[in-house]
């Protein structure tokens, strides 16, 4: 595992059940990470990985405390974000296909791993996505 810098390892301070963010960072594997708060206002993103950077072109503090929906655009597709609010809504485990656009207007097929962190828990508080960008 390697260690990272940057606003989003704070988050580690407190690793969740035994998960620990960077070990999805490991050896380049090409997979962002990004953890959202659903008891917060709107759901905002809490923690990104570099990846999610990278892929996004966003900076860190651009990101950070705003819902993922900034990503979404012209050619996203409703039933997507339909999977996602249900996904939310039952605390279940998806792995969704969605156009979103990066900060220079490029559209990507962003393929999103969805899961609550908590699985298991009466009270589901934080998901955790694992993305892949394709080439649109
Ligand atoms: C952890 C997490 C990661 C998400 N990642 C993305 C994403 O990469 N792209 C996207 O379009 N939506 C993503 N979403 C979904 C949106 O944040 C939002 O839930 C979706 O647009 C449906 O809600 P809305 O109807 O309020 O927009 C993510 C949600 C969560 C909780």
């Amino acid at each position: 595992m390697r260690a990272s810098s940057g606003d989003g390892y704070l988050v580690m301070k407190d690793p969740y059940k035994g998960w620990k963010l960077a070990d999805f960072e490991e050896n380049g594997a090409d997979l962002a990470v990004v953890i959202a708060d659903t008891k917060l206002p709107d759901c905002p993103i809490i923690y990104v990985s570099d990846q999610f950077l990278r892929h996004s072109g966003y900076d860190r503090h651009e990101i950070v405390g705003r819902n993922c929906r900034f990503m979404q655009g012209e050619r996203t597709e409703q039933e997507a974000i339909e999977r996602f609010r249900q996904c939310l809504a039952k605390g279940s485990t998806e792995v969704i296909k969605i156009t979103n656009y990066g900060k220079s207007g490029e559209a990507f097929v962003n393929t999103v791993l969805l899961r609550p962190l908590d699985e298991g828990s009466d009270d589901t508080r934080l998901f955790l996505a694992v993305q892949s960008r394709e080439k649109s």
